[in-house]
């Protein structure tokens, strides 16, 4: 059997592609860019939320945020070792990023202006993210859905904490019940964004759901996490900001406004509030640590010349 056929029927019978197999030049390049990206993602996303950590309102709001930042860090190095499975250089996708030659996840090039923020990044940002990613374990790409088994688990305690955070604050004071409203008003277009461009603007998703790599369409996992958001939000006492926002019993979805696709291109292509600050930081960590890399690099050639001699 041809190694073209063979992984046509490997993806046909719902079995996953190993580093091992053969695969076409073309899935080997998307799952590059879609797992170098996320693990960019994961990596700036420490940024918005890092912000905080220095000015947590309390010692234990401080210890679960520096968790949770450190496990994003972790999520990070996962991805980019899924990415090394497919002949991907660490460094270079690192240089990538910092030069502008990958993407990462439009929301973080958002500001966190308030203690608020760390609470609505965690409920509508890793609660999208959960949406996008749960159906992601059945990739086809078999390192890549194995990491999303564990990240998705992280990703659900997140989720917890930053509901838990909110449904705290909306029990307090009339000025953090404003906090939280305020933060929810700025959160809650750009996690819409987070799923991609509407279905017919994306030049990807029919390649990738036909090889398994996608499950479901940008639109269809936007659909369900508004669905999945709203009576969330009911509960915690705030208001999504968008007057469209209504139950179509017909439909059996809530039916939501038009997203503002101009912001997105914009953020997308590098001129969102906080792109340039998000890379510089990110390149000064780069090459604050250059000497942290070369110790570790002479280290390791130390141990094996004792281990040849
Ligand atoms: N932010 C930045 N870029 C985006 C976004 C976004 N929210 N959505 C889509 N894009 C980019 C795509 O990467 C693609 O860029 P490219 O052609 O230059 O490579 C382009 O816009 C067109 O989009 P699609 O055709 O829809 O691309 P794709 O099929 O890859 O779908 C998606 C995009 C949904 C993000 C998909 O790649 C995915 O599910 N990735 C894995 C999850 C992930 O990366 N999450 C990151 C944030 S979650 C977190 O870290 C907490």
């Amino acid at each position: 059997m041809s190694l073209e056929l063979t992984f046509e029927e490997t993806i046909a019978r719902d079995q996953r592609i190993e580093p091992r197999d053969w695969v076409p030049d073309a899935y080997r390049s998307t799952m590059v860019r879609m797992i170098a990206q996320h693990a960019h993602s994961e990596i700036i996303g420490m940024q918005p939320e890092g912000n905080w950590i220095t000015r947590a309102p309390s010692l234990r709001r401080k210890a679960i945020l520096l968790a949770k930042v450190q496990d994003e860090a972790g999520h990070g190095l996962y991805l980019y070792s899924a990415a090394e499975t497919l002949g991907a250089d660490r460094a270079e996708l690192t240089e990538k990023l910092i030069t502008g030659g990958q993407k990462y996840s439009s929301i973080f090039n958002y500001p966190t202006l308030t203690f608020a923020d760390v609470g609505v990044i965690g409920w509508l940002v890793d609660g999208a993210a959960i949406c996008n990613q749960v159906p992601l374990c059945r990739s086809s790409y078999g390192p890549y859905a194995r990491a999303m088994i564990r990240i998705c688990k992280e990703e659900s305690f997140h989720q917890r904490q930053g509901y838990e955070l909110l449904m705290t604050m909306m029990r307090g004071t009339r000025g953090q019940r404003e906090m939280v409203q305020e933060a929810v008003n700025r959160w809650w277009w750009p996690s819409l964004m987070m799923f991609g461009p509407p279905d017919a603007d994306s030049p990807h998703t029919a390649q990738s759901m036909a090889w398994k790599v996608k499950r479901h369409t940008n639109d269809e996992l936007r659909q369900r996490f508004v669905d999945m958001t709203v009576p969330q939000a009911d509960a915690l006492g705030v208001t999504l900001p968008d007057p469209e926002l209504k139950w179509n019993a017909a439909r059996g979805h809530h039916d939501f406004g038009e997203i503002d696709w101009a912001e997105f291109k914009q953020v997308v292509s590098g001129n969102g509030p906080c792109n340039a600050q998000r890379i510089a930081h990110r390149k000064a960590a780069h090459d604050e640590g250059a000497w942290v890399r070369e110790a570790a690099a002479a280290h390791a050639r130390k141990i094996d010349e004792r281990q040849g001699s």
